[in-house]
């Protein structure tokens, strides 16, 4: 029997209508353009409206992916969600509630919680299933309604962040030349606090308490952040590329997690990469978390740059801490 590889088959993306730009952030908190701007690189990010949650923009970004890929519904035997803001805290699954929108029934759907690198996790979560024999053709998402997390009086964290999900159908093949080839996924818990949402939770449940504090807040230690996201980052890119023997100047497609410009200028510069090399897209969706990445590669297929076979290097780093890379060709149609 010959063996069974997991292939990146389709890409899709959502982005709500509504934009919150710097001028506005500028009207809400002491801020400016030119800081925002300097110290991240964002322009401008995308809101989802009051009643768009985020299973409808999963879906959205689902059913193109679904399309691109020449898979039916029918076809798909698992759906996978990473997000840090679910439909709801925490059951049913937002994985659940987008099956349902997509009409795949029957078949076993879960999220997982690993803030800005779920996107990169579930695509291990995918190919293990899928090299195992177990499932065929996995579906999976990366969806944020961050903006139902954000505090927009506290400047540190609100001009960061927007809203969006990104999909992808991630199918079996015995083609070699297909194959995902290689994903690193870590943690690190003795960091749980640079990255927080205090409630709702076992240790602060909905209370009125939660409210006055606005515990239910996304809180973050940026700066320390920032520095041990770049030292982490370079290390795991640089031992990828290695460990599978590829040189940096080979790799067509550098798609790091959207989170500041500086932090990726920094490991690109690291890796020596070239600015044709690097996707760039946190100046006008700012951070997405789990969604940053399948939107990047969105970009860069709608806009043509992403063609059949080409070699993808991701790379993320988020809250948990988490940290993955994976390296991995493009199986499926260009546009
Ligand atoms: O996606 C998950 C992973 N997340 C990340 O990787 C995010 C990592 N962190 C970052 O991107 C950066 O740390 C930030 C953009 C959040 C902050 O940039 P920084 O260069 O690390 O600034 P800082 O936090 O050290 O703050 C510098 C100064 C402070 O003022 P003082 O204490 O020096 O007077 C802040 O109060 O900038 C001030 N500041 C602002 N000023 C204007 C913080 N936010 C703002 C703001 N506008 N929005």
């Amino acid at each position: 029997m010959s063996h069974i590889y997991a292939s990146f088959r389709s890409i899709g993306a959502y982005v709500p209508k509504k934009i919150l730009s710097n001028a506005d952030l500028e009207k809400m908190v002491d801020t400016t353009d030119e800081w925002i701007v300097k110290r991240t690189g964002i322009k401008k990010r995308h809101i989802a409206a009051q009643d768009e949650y985020t299973s409808d923009m999963a879906a959205k970004a689902s059913a193109l992916a679904l399309e691109r890929s020449g898979i039916s519904t029918d076809e798909i035997d698992l759906v996978l969600c990473a997000t840090v803001t679910p439909d709801y805290f925490n059951m049913p699954s937002t994985a659940c509630v987008i099956s349902d929108k997509l009409g795949i029934k029957d078949v076993q759907a879960f999220d997982i919680s690993a803030a800005c690198s779920g996107f990169v996790y579930l695509l291990s979560i995918a190919r293990a299933f899928i090299e195992s024999g177990m499932k065929k053709n996995v579906l999976i998402v990366g969806a944020e309604k961050f903006s139902s997390i954000v505090d927009y009086t506290d400047r540190s964290t609100c001009i960061l962040f927007g809203d969006g999900a990104g999909a992808a159908v991630i199918s079996a093949t015995d083609n070699p030349k297909e194959a995902i080839i290689d994903i690193h996924a870590s943690a690190d818990g003795a960091y749980a606090d640079f990255l927080v949402t205090p409630a709702p939770g076992s240790i602060n449940p909905a209370s009125q308490k939660v409210i006055d504090e606005g515990l239910q807040y996304v809180q973050m230690k940026g700066n320390e952040t920032f520095k041990l996201a770049v030292k982490t980052l370079t290390k795991d890119v640089k031992e990828i590329l290695e460990k599978n023997r590829i040189n940096a100047e080979d790799i067509l497609h550098f798609i790091p997690h959207q989170a500041n410009y500086r932090i990726i200028k920094a490991v690109g510069d690291a890796l020596k990469m070239k600015e044709e090399q690097v996707v760039l897209t946190v100046g006008k969706y700012g951070n997405t978390s789990a969604a940053s990445i399948p939107m990047a590669i969105n970009d860069i297929w709608e806009s043509g740059r992403l063609q059949t076979g080409e070699l993808m290097l991701l790379d993320t780093f988020g809250g948990g801490l988490t940290w993955a890379s994976a390296l991995l060709p493009f199986a499926g149609k260009s546009k």
